[in-house]
């Protein structure tokens, strides 16, 4: 009599990294996948108990001993995947931001002028707390239809202390009722809003002092990040704010040479950050740093392919000298409105050149690690939670390969069913 189990799942391809959850990949690891062409999958109590060959798995989890059996031929079946860099809670939208741009306005020159992240800082500010929970909600449900279990989810669109608060009460709500795992990241410092123009300095002491230390009585976030950007914030007052959010049991986590080699990916390396975001202009010495510390570098390609950038971080070298690589979608209403990590995927393909095994590994085990969870998620192992998709492609490199479609079939996330047939079943944790 073999054990009863609540989902079977059979005959689907496997695609996995293994045993990589107590380093990121890096170097040629980065590059390699475990395929497994019939295999199964035993699902009980929200974890996997058993995955490898069908046949060896059907002796032990016989079918007619599971609660649902799951067929999967002609399908493969990869990790949950997890988005470690998203902007998700906002008011409004920005398509007339995107025509501006498209007509050769520049992204930080619309900052400037009051527009841009600033545009939807007015909106998050007028927006009623249940109109931002609902809207949320729909952005999660459709990260999720497309496959993405677990993400990082931004404040930064308040820049006071009440709409700051009130975007992290959204976040802790929507990761207590959604299906998704949250992993809630405090950015008060996004930008820098009317009320502290010309004084940047002020608005680092407001969020240090006044606003940070709100967040982390009332327990709101796990992770603070900072826009440490040319004309948005320095290396100065990035390391005052980030050293200050150490200090009160913060992770760290930033943007950091995006559009200027301001050095913060040596700053990320100096602190012991757990990621550093974009990277567009990363130096060689960046690069040292980030791999000498081991800290894992985030990219977002789907931000310059919106920005109409030809320069996108460069990965190649990255891997090359050793530094760890996730990816994420950067989610949000101006510089990348996808919710999509398989078009990331692509985009990391044809402009970064990752391998779409690399890419993988990129939205599944190196995400996890990127949010410190790959003890937990991002690969398809034993006693791992059962956060798994089945897509409708015959192996792993077409997820890369046929993009623009939504090609997840089943989605299930601690061992439920929550997408079926591309369909959101299950709204609910
Ligand atoms: O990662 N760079 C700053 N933050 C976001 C953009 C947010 C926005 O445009 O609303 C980013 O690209
Ligand atoms: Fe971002």
């Amino acid at each position: 009599m073999g054990e009863t189990v609540d989902i079977l799942i059979l005959a689907g391809r496997i695609v996995t990294s293994k045993g990589a959850s107590h380093s990121p990949l890096k170097g040629d690891n980065f590059c390699s996948v475990t395929e497994t062409e019939n295999g199964a999958v035993a699902i009980k109590n929200g974890r996997i108990i058993a995955v490898g060959e069908e046949e060896d798995i059907l002796k032990e989890y016989p079918p007619e001993q599971s609660r649902q059996v799951i067929e999967a031929g002609g399908k493969t079946l990869t990790p949950g995947f997890i988005d470690p860099h998203t902007h998700v809670v906002f008011g409004g939208s920005r398509e007339d931001e995107f025509a501006l741009r498209i007509s050769g306005v520049p992204y930080l020159e619309i900052l400037k002028k009051g527009g841009g992240i600033l545009e939807t800082v007015r909106a998050t500010r007028e927006a009623s707390f249940p109109d931002l929970l609902e809207k949320s909600r729909i952005h999660l449900n459709r990260m999720l239809a497309g496959g993405t279990t677990t993400a990082e989810v931004k404040s930064g669109y308040g820049l006071d202390l009440d709409t700051e608060l009130k975007m992290l009460k959204v976040i802790q709500q929507l990761d207590r009722e959604h299906p998704m795992d949250l992993d809630p990241t405090f950015l008060g410092a996004h930008a820098i809003p009317p009320e502290y123009k010309d004084r940047t300095d002020d608005f680092i002491d407001f969020m240090a002092e006044k606003v940070l230390p709100r967040v982390a009585e009332e327990n709101l976030a796990k992770n603070c990040d900072i826009f440490c950007e040319e004309g948005i914030f320095n290396i100065e007052q990035s390391r005052k704010l980030l050293t200050k959010a150490q200090d009160l049991g913060f992770e760290i986590r930033f943007h950091a040479d995006e559009m200027v080699s301001l050095g913060g990916a040596q700053l990320a390396a100096e602190l012991g950050a757990r990621s550093a975001d974009h990277l567009l202009k990363i130096s060689e010495e960046g690069m040292e740093a980030m791999a000498r510390r081991e800290v894992v570098a985030t990219l977002l390609p789907a931000t310059p392919f919106t920005l109409m950038k030809e320069e996108y971080a460069p990965a190649r070298k990255m891997i090359s000298a050793g530094v760890a690589i996730a990816l994420a979608s950067d989610f949000n209403p101006g510089s990348c409105p996808t919710h999509s990590l398989p078009l990331v995927m692509t985009l990391a393909c044809l402009k970064m050149k990752l391998t779409p095994e690399e890419a993988l590994n990129g939205v599944t085990i190196n995400a996890a690690h990127s949010l410190g969870r790959a003890g937990e998620i991002g690969s398809i192992e034993e006693g791992k939670m059962a956060d798994l998709v089945i897509w409708d492609a015959p192996n792993h490199r077409f997820l890369p390969y046929h993009y623009g479609t939504n090609l997840a079939d089943t989605v299930i996330k601690r061992g439920r069913v929550v997408v079926e047939k591309g369909k959101i079943k299950e709204g609910k944790k």
